[in-house]
């Protein structure tokens, strides 16, 4: 697995974000093309918007849990379901998630063992 980045202390990061749903109402495809990779923009046409906003929050938590570099994006990471419905990090298994969504808004939870 290609290492993005070094954490500093003890390897470990929490990040989290809140999202308005309501900002993310009505973007463009180019904003999609940002935010989901390929797989995840077939799962988005099947699972709509809630996945877009929960997919967005997560992708935050795990920048903020990060040092702030320019070095990845978005789709540097790919988040889809266990068969429980369980998010996981296909690309990034030291990454840890929790999403949550609520009519107005969603919340996700990212936390990072890089030992
Ligand atoms: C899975 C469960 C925790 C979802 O909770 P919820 O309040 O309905 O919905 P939330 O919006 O908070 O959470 C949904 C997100 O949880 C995550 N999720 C789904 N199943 C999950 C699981 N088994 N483990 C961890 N996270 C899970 C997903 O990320 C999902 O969002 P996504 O589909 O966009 O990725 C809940 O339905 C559940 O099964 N709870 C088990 C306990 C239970 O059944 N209690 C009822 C007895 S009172």
């Amino acid at each position: 697995m290609k290492r993005l980045y070094n954490l500093f202390g003890d390897g470990m990061n929490i990040g989290c974000d809140i999202v308005e749903n309501e900002r993310l109402k009505n973007r463009d495809k180019r904003f999609i093309d940002l935010v989901l990779t390929e797989r995840e923009q077939k799962i988005y046409a099947e699972r709509g918007f809630s996945f877009l906003c929960g997919r967005f929050a997560a992708k935050e938590a795990i920048m903020k849990a990060l040092p702030h570099t320019k070095e990845y994006n978005f789709l540097d990471f790919e988040i889809l379901s266990n068969p429980d419905g369980s998010p996981y990090v296909t690309n990034h298994t030291e990454i840890k998630l929790s999403i949550s969504h609520e009519k107005n808004y969603t919340m996700a939870v990212a936390i990072i063992n890089n030992n």
